[in-house]
């Protein structure tokens, strides 16, 4: 006690002018006056101490420290500990902060930190899932529900947003993004932030976030995972480094740089990256958490000599802290007494760490995100709801023949739930489920049982189990590819059912972190299954669960109605349900092109024309010989139970210069006999530039909800601002030319016109 009395007199005088109330935000000046202070006080090594994470102890995702635990401990007490992660209930956070707070010099307080990616115990979509509802208060919504759930049980900052674009299905940690497209991952990223961050980082209801992986991580050659990224300048600026500049932008507390190598370098060790952009450019002034153990990896990528050598290159470019490495703790101090590494940079990652402590009030109050209280306050119930509405919101309508939906079973209709995935309670949590409970969503089969009521007929069986033995977060699933002992009881339902929904996909650890796979249709059993029950049975409802697109060709051309439902979370099924009978018309739209077979992948709408884009009459031309070169289902793809027009585009003018903008105005309109939600979206073509362009691009969306019959208006304003790039000068720049801009319901079907930016 008497060490953390020396800060507090040494401090008095700022606090003094500082409320203590969470509800006035921190004073950015005052903050950058208390950091040096502190800074002022500390020696190399409690300056070291606050660059060094310390795993709790369990969820790990990498090899642990060596240092065991009763070294731990005393690292903390002696206040060499800068924040911990995995530390996931208000006692444990309590002691671990008390032991710093009690017995350090200084008592620098710790943060704590989770991989809280989709819910805390209330368990949202999965990121990829979520993006595609495009309804962005609903995504900040969740958010903030899994911020108030986490300082609930003492944590208060979370490794989210994963803002890495990826194009590639092989690549498992897809769903934990928001898919291929640099704006729509921009918009998610801001809107996440804003959720979990609040309008201030003090405010105990909410956490610090994270914009990670910085960068490149999400494009691993062939999609295999930690694989090296082989990425143009060109093309990391106009397409990976956009949503981390508008999470910075957005006042992101901290960054994580990634595992990968980018282009010959890693980027943990990347001075490029983290200090001539992030911080230099962009100046950013929040700190960067390296990834579990990446900065000793650069040891095995072959970039380090050692450890020391590892932090050596780390710290110099611009990694602020260590998670769960080992190789600050170890190497820093020496690398300054050896005058190989200049105190001051350690200073600016010092200041970078306590700034952030200050602006989340934990200088303040050490305890103030460890309240017994608060969980017990909660209102899960509304935080279901808020659950079931995202879910459902993020569920995309791929395919409906004949309007097969939405359902009305009538009191004499039979419904067969059929699939490895129909009764699962477990797989719709998805991976990266922070506390969310094994076994604890709605399945499908219970959506659809509380959805009909007694009268209707619902039977079931499982057909094949998707995975054998045991399910965890580190283990590769073994995938059932012999026992078809269900086959014969899932035909005889299908047979004596008016209509089947089969739910078949990917289990919950499926895809994630070191999930890549070179297949990605409906793996095991799941396809011949399906064969077999629409053999007996036409009338098939497709509802896929999964974290990745999937490859569904052969469902597209003989399924009549497809459900894409993701790993929707503790709602699921009933989300399912608010579907598939009509209680909610579908309005979700893909993040991601879903391809016609694998080798496609990467694919992505935003391709680059190619010197031989198209000849319908000759082979020599950028496609394939085998299957069409374009998506099974495009980007921004999804159906409606309404249908909906859109009329021709109307510019304001033909020319726009940078002094004034174009309105584009296009009527939509609802023709069906049903309410419906549509994503009206607006895509650029830059026809000549300094530098080869995408064929287009988005650059704005808006959610409108319309009448059966009625028609809105839909205006955008194309701003100079949208037309820069990342151009051949290097410079993000807007260059004279000719347009197109395109409006329409997908990336395909698009209403296009032209105009002139003089
Ligand atoms: C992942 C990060 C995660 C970290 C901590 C790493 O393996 O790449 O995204 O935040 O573990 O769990």
């Amino acid at each position: 006690m008497k060490k953390f009395s020396i800060l507090i007199i040494c401090l008095f005088g700022y606090f003094s002018t500082q409320a203590q109330s969470s509800k006035i935000p921190s004073s950015v000046e005052n903050v950058e006056k208390k950091v040096d202070s502190v800074l002022a006080l500390m020696t190399l090594e409690e300056k070291v101490g606050q660059l060094v994470q310390y795993n709790g102890s369990w969820d790990l995702t990498g090899p642990a420290s060596e240092l065991g635990n009763k070294q731990k401990e005393e690292n903390l007490k002696k206040g060499m500990v800068g924040s911990m992660l995995n530390v996931l209930s208000v006692e444990a956070t309590t002691e671990a902060q008390k032991m710093v707070m009690e017995n350090s010099r200084l008592g620098i307080p710790l943060m704590f930190g989770y991989d809280v990616i989709h819910g805390y115990k209330t368990m949202f979509p999965v990121p990829l899932g979520e993006t595609a509802s495009w309804d962005l208060k609903a995504m900040e919504r969740s958010a903030q529900i899994a911020a108030l759930e986490s300082v609930a049980h003492g944590v208060n900052w979370t490794f989210s947003p994963m803002i890495d674009i990826s194009r590639d299905a092989r690549w498992g940690r897809i769903m934990e993004g928001s898919g291929e497209d640099p704006f729509l991952t921009s918009q998610v990223a801001v809107a996440k932030i804003k959720g979990y961050q609040g309008e201030d980082l003090a405010d105990p209801k909410t956490i610090a976030a994270t914009a990670k992986h910085f960068a490149g991580y999400g494009l691993a050659e062939a999609g295999r995972d930690y694989n090296t990224v082989h990425l143009g300048e060109n093309e990391l600026h106009n397409t990976v480094l956009p949503p981390f500049k508008a999470a910075a932008n957005a006042g992101v507390a901290t960054f994580m740089n990634s595992f990968n190598d980018l282009d010959g370098t890693p980027a943990t060790g990347s001075k490029y990256l983290q200090r001539d952009i992030l911080k230099g450019a962009w100046e950013w002034k929040g700190f960067v958490v390296s990834d579990w153990g990446s900065i000793t990896e650069m040891v095995n990528h072959g970039f380090a000599r050692d450890k020391k050598h590892a932090a050596e290159i780390a710290l110099k470019a611009g990694s602020d802290m260590d998670m769960e490495g080992g190789a600050y703790e170890a190497g820093l101090v020496e690398l300054v007494k050896e005058g190989d590494l200049d105190e001051r940079l350690i200073d600016d990652a010092v200041k970078r760490v306590l700034r952030v402590k200050f602006k989340m009030g934990l200088f303040e109050d050490p305890y103030r995100y460890s309240d017994p209280e608060m969980a017990k306050n909660l209102n899960m119930e509304e935080h279901l709801k808020v659950a079931r509405d995202v879910a459902r919101k993020s569920i995309v309508l791929l395919k409906n023949e004949n309007d097969l939906l939405p359902l009305k079973p009538s009191g004499k209709t039979t419904i067969a739930v059929i699939g490895p995935l129909a009764d699962d309670k477990d797989t719709p949590i998805g991976n990266w489920r922070a506390q969310g409970e094994t076994n604890s969503a709605v399945s499908v089969l219970e959506g659809v049982e509380n959805a009909v009521g007694k009268e209707v007929k619902v039977t079931y069986a499982k057909g094949a189990a998707l995975g054998v033995g045991e399910r965890s977060f580190l283990m590769p699933l073994k995938i059932n590819k012999n026992d078809r002992s269900g086959f014969a009881e899932a035909i005889k339902k299908a047979k004596s059912a008016d209509l089947v929904i089969m739910v078949l996909g990917e289990d919950a650890f499926q895809s994630g972190e070191g999930r890549s796979q070179v297949n990605i249709g409906l793996e095991g059993l799941q396809q011949e299954l399906l064969e077999a029950v629409s053999k007996v049975n036409e009338n098939i409802v497709l509802v896929l669960i999964n974290g990745r697109p999937l490859e569904i060709t052969w469902s597209s051309e003989n399924i009549p109605a497809i459900v894409e439902a993701w790993q929707l979370g503790s709602e699921s099924g009933n989300a399912i349900a608010d579907v598939l009978f009509g209680k909610y018309n579908p309005s979700g739209k893909l993040p991601v092109s879903f391809p016609r077979a694998v080798g496609q992948e990467p694919l992505y709408y935003n391709q680059k024309n190619t010197g031989r884009p198209f000849n319908p009459e000759h082979v020599t031309y950028s496609a394939y010989t085998d299957v069409e070169k374009d998506a099974l289902y495009p980007f921004g793809f999804g159906l409606s139970y309404t249908t909906f027009e859109y009329g021709d585009l109307e510019l304001s003018s033909e020319e726009m210069d940078a002094d004034s903008e174009l309105t584009v105005t296009v009527p939509v309109k609802n023709t069906g006999k049903v309410i419906g939600k549509e994503v009206v979206q607006l895509y650029l073509r830059d026809l000549v530039a300094s530098t080869t362009r995408p064929v287009k691009e988005l650059k704005a969306f808006e959610l409108v909800e319309l009448q059966p019959g009625e028609t809105k208006e839909v205006k955008f304003t194309i701003t100079e601002e949208m037309l820069q790039f990342y151009n051949a000068d290097k410079e993000w720049a807007s260059e004279e030319g000719e347009f197109q801009v395109m409006v329409g319901g997908n990336s395909r079907d698009l209403k296009v016109e032209s105009f002139r930016f003089n």
